[in-house]
């Protein structure tokens, strides 16, 4: 059985940060497991906190926007096997590394109904994700893409939020609203990035009330500081995946993944 979980929060809050963490975690842990990393942001960060050579042509949405125009230009030979086609370009997109396997869905391009080659998309995605054992994802910003359920595969959701209130809301919007759309998460891990010790009993109330309202299973798995080596790394453009592993944020980002990730 494969683990999958996202990532989500709102805008900015440190998702991509936290997911470069965790991943590093794994990446030094869990070197006899299959992993894939899905990058869903269309603004796709991923690639350069985990330091990989960025290619704007790797992408899911790249693959299917190509795919659709030789659809509608009648350039296919009759008969072409279009899932066939599909499929061997997601495994040329695929960026493949010594730890993991990365694949970036991309930014929607073109307009129009993509409802087919989604379908396509699905078949050979489920199928693909069945050979990993952990399957993490970096979630765009915000709740629209819980309601269009592209998360439906997650079992279990982790959420980011900063000291602000609009971090808070935004963590109560995703919970109501994957109740809402009956997203099942066997379990809410909430992280508190860059918070001082005032703010989290703040956090721990709020998620009490989470609990209590919505009976699920949800709990605050740790904190994350603000850290200066994380400053000067996005700054100056250095992946975070080289991080020292005594960096303090990234010691408590491997206290989180030894509770969340099972081997
Ligand atoms: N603990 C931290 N210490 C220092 N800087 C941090 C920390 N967490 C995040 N940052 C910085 O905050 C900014 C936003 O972080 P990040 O890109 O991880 O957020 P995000 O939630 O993924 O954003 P988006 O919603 O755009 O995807 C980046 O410049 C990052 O370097
Ligand atoms: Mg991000």
């Amino acid at each position: 059985m494969s683990q999958t979980i996202a990532i989500s929060g709102k805008g900015g809050v440190g998702k991509t940060t936290i997911a470069a963490l965790l991943i590093k975690y794994l990446a030094k842990h869990f070197t006899d497991r299959d992993i894939l990393i899905i990058d869903g942001d269309p603004a796709s960060n991923i690639p350069e906190v985990l330091g990989m050579e960025t290619d704007l042509d790797k992408s899911i949405s790249r693959v299917t926007y190509h795919l659709k125009q030789k659809i509608e230009k009648g350039s296919l030979p009759p008969g072409y096997d279009k899932g066939l086609h599909l499929q061997n370009e997601i495994y040329k997109i695929m960026y493949e590394e010594d730890d993991y396997d990365v694949l970036v869905l991309g930014r929607g391009e073109g307009k129009g109904c993509y409802c087919f080659i989604n379908n396509l998309l699905k078949n050979i995605l489920d199928p693909l994700e069945e050979n990993y054992d952990i399957i993490f994802l970096d979630m765009e910003a915000g709740l629209e893409h819980f309601s269009r359920r592209t998360d439906r595969d997650v079992d279990e959701l982790i959420i980011v939020t900063d000291m602000s209130r609009m971090g808070f809301n935004t963590m109560d919007r995703i919970v109501e609203i994957s109740k809402e759309v009956h997203l099942t998460f066997s379990k809410y891990w909430i992280i508190g990035n860059r918070f001082d010790e005032e703010a989290k009993p703040i956090l721990a109330k709020r998620v009490a009330d989470l609990k209590d309202k919505f009976k699920i299973d949800i709990e605050v798995i740790g904190h994350i500081p603000q850290n200066k080596d994380i400053t000067m790394r996005n700054l100056n453009g250095d992946a975070l995946i080289d991080l020292p592993e005594d960096n303090p944020a990234y010691l408590e980002a491997e206290k989180m993944g030894k509770r969340i990730f099972k081997h």
